[in-house]
């Protein structure tokens, strides 16, 4: 089919942009992300500033993107702001050093946000797809994220056209947005299965200003297999799970598991999977990694809902080679519907979340390093955390070589409180916070999650404080941080 669209190379599109544009990319963790414009666009801004001319563009994506897009664009130092949720190294070194303005959002609110037009006026839209008809209707690729909305609110719509793609994934994504205050009605996902938009994101085709031709794979990472920690991990929460479905506080048949990105949530599935009490589920998810691909292979995963599918270069090929396997198998929503909290409330969803450090009360820091180096984000952990059915947080009990206890007094930087966070799982143990006043928390969570390295520490700082509904110290809460940073070591911090 001949296409009406101006054909750009990737510089060309570049040259369409220009200093302080907002600009909103396709791409979640990294699935799916724009990769030849924003290479052409950090190009681009390297040669005006050695022109003598600034130039930095907004950065809003989907969630996290690759090398090609956070990465370039950050060593070239072109990045004015940057919202929400990133991974890339030398991204991080910029936000870090000041020179980058993040601001976290939760997931499903960006597209919203950009709606409400809370984060400026939005120029272009540039979004990857594998399809574009003449009418403006595009199949995107490998993530939804928050394309529909970029497509909708830009004034005008960059398409990569990425031939590495399968044409084929038409059919995996449904587009739905839901209309804004005060005529918003009830999102109507009743089951994780139901499909209520379109496969195709469909906008005027007078707003398209051209279309760049690529063939460049994902750049996912690569996972590693568990580790004794990760596995341990893996089994608690496997353990945990078929415990409560034993006592009927998990309706027999099962609800939608939700599950992080990463090493831990793998084994944490990949221990689900094997678990014989455990019957065959469903997920109601954000990303999907290669532990759903094999649970879907083995058929103890049924469906799958999801914004993006982020696999590795083996599973990727996989997921290519049996796409009518996985179309009748897997959803791909946009994040504001894949992280609704009405949808997740609704369906009833266990969410499973890694966290950086959690505190003998419960609360959960997810993104920051010693209170103040961010990570990645709070990403959609928010979203599923606040509504879940059962929200559950992961992590190992120790980090770097066992200098650094991931159970402390207070976080150093709080993401999820103690009022949403309900149950804390290391490779340690299980400490279920449900219907624990303070002191019962503080108790549990030392005595079950907290390395045996650490126990004695944390028992102390809980029993130095017997008055008040809380058992907190104000000048110890940081001992253990305060340590490592003068010594590099959490190990026999003085809580008093
Ligand atoms: N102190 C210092 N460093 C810590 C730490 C702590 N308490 N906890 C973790 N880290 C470091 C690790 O050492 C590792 O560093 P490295 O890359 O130098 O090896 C890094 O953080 C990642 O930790 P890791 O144990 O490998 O786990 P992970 O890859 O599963 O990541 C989070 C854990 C919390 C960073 C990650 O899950 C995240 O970004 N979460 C927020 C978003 C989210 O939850 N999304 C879920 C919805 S899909």
């Amino acid at each position: 089919m001949s296409s009406p669209f101006p054909r750009l190379t990737a510089d060309e599109a570049a040259a369409l942009i220009q200093d302080r544009d907002v600009i909103g990319f396709s791409g979640f963790t990294p699935a799916g992300a724009a990769k030849a414009i924003p290479r052409a666009l950090a190009a681009r801004a390297r040669a005006e500033q050695a022109a003598g001319r600034p130039f930095k563009v907004g950065v809003i994506t989907g969630a996290s993107t690759g090398p090609s897009l956070d990465g370039e664009l950050a060593r070239a130092n072109a990045v004015l702001f940057r919202t929400p949720y990133q991974s890339d190294p030398d991204l991080r070194k910029r936000i870090n050093a000041g020179e980058v303005q993040f601001f976290d959002m939760h997931l499903s609110m960006l597209p919203q946000a950009v709606r409400y037009g809370f984060l400026g006026r939005m120029k272009f839209a540039v979004v990857e797809a594998c399809e574009v008809f003449p009418g403006g209707e595009i199949v995107l690729t490998t993530s939804v994220g928050a394309s529909p909305t970029f497509c909708h609110t830009a004034d005008k719509v960059i398409i990569e056209l990425n031939r590495a793609h399968s044409p084929a994934l038409r059919g995996f994504h449904d587009i739905y947005e839901p209309r804004d205050p005060p005529h918003r009605r009830e999102i109507p996902v009743f089951s994780v299965r139901d499909r209520v938009g379109s496969p195709v994101v469909t906008i005027d085709p007078s707003r398209i200003a051209g279309i760049v031709e690529t063939n460049l794979p994902d750049e996912c990472g690569k996972f590693e297999p568990p580790s004794d920690v990760t596995r341990r991990i893996g089994l608690n929460v496997a353990e945990f799970l078929a415990g409560e479905r034993r006592r009927g506080t998990i309706p027999s048949p099962f609800l939608p598991i939700q599950s992080g990105v990463g090493d831990i949530a793998n084994a944490v599935l990949a221990a689900m999977g094997e678990h014989p009490e455990i019957p065959p589920f469903e997920m109601y998810s954000e990303v999907l990694q290669d532990a759903v691909f094999k649970l879907l292979r083995s058929e103890k995963l049924l469906f799958a809902s999801t914004t993006a599918v982020t696999v590795s270069r083996e599973m990727n090929r996989e997921f290519l080679d049996n796409l009518d396997f996985y179309r009748r198998r897997i959803v791909m929503r946009p994040q504001e519907i894949s992280n609704h909290p009405e949808v997740i409330r609704r369906l009833g969803i266990i969410s499973i979340n890694a966290a950086i450090e959690a505190d003998v009360f419960g609360n959960i820091n997810s993104t920051h390093v010693l209170g103040k180096s961010l990570m990645n984000g709070i990403g959609g952990s928010g979203d599923f955390t606040r509504n879940a059915f059962i929200s559950i947080f992961v992590c190992p009990s120790l980090q770097k070589g066992g200098k650094i206890s991931t159970i402390v007094p207070l976080v150093s930087h709080a993401d999820h409180s103690e009022h949403s966070v309900q149950v804390i799982i290391t490779d340690q143990g299980i400490a279920d916070l449900r219907g624990k006043s303070p002191h019962e928390r503080a108790n549990l969570i030392a005595d079950r999650c907290a390395h045996p390295d650490f126990r004695e520490a944390l028992r102390r700082y809980v029993d130095h404080t017997r008055d008040g509904q809380t058992p907190q110290s104000l000048g110890r809460a940081f001992a253990f941080h305060e340590q490592f940073l003068r010594t590099g070591d959490m190990r026999g911090a003085d809580v008093g």
